[in-house]
């Protein structure tokens, strides 16, 4: 571990926190407009969404330039730094705040029906199983323990967006 991981956990502090009060805030939201709330709920969902998906094309992105990198040269410390903060600051908090209101609208809006919903959940399942891949990814990066080339980050860029593309369209076509 380098020194980075002191400002990592410091990042992490604030994290914590920025999600605190984000919680509290929906909580008052929820509180003042409950009728109101379903389409908050979904804004904060989107907003959410996007802010993973971000994070979900830009690390692998970040791997196929790592995997090329001296291990130990500056250039790869930088990004050993770059992946761990979109990790933590981005990718993680943002993927809980999309499942816990995606949960929300699917049970208060859909009672959890729909085939279209069902098929969704299963490929946001699988996104997240990506999510996972991702994170032990980075933890091997930092480890300078990647024996995957650049190559092979460069196809795995490709999942998340395959995953993206087919969850939007059933959302809001809704074919089934
Ligand atoms: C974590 C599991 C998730 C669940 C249970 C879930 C469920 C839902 C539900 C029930 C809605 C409301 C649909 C409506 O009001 O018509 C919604 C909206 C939406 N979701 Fe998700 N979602 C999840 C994750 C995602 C992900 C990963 C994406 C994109 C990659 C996504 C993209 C969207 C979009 C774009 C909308 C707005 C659709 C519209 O207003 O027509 N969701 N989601």
């Amino acid at each position: 571990m380098t020194g980075n991981s002191k400002g990592g956990g410091n990042a992490g502090v604030r994290a914590v926190v920025a999600l605190a009060i984000f919680i509290g805030l929906t909580a008052l939201l929820f509180i003042y407009n409950p009728s109101g709330f379903y389409l908050w709920a979904k804004a904060i969902h989107v907003i959410a969404v996007i802010s993973w998906m971000a994070g979900m094309l830009y690390l692998p992105r970040l791997f196929v330039y790592h995997a090329d990198a001296e291990p130990g040269s500056e250039k790869a410390e930088t990004f050993k730094v770059m992946e761990q903060r979109l990790l933590r600051l981005i990718i993680n908090p943002a993927m809980m705040v999309t499942w816990v209101f995606g949960l929300w609208l699917a049970w208060d809006g859909f009672g959890f029906s729909g085939g279209w919903l069902h098929a969704k959940i299963a490929l946001v399942i699988a996104m997240s199983g990506m999510h996972g891949y991702f994170s032990a990814a980075v933890r091997r990066f930092a480890a300078d323990e990647n024996t995957k080339p650049a190559r092979h980050w460069r196809i795995m860029n490709e999942v998340p967006t395959l995953l993206m593309i087919v969850i939007v369209v059933l959302v809001i076509v809704k074919p089934f």
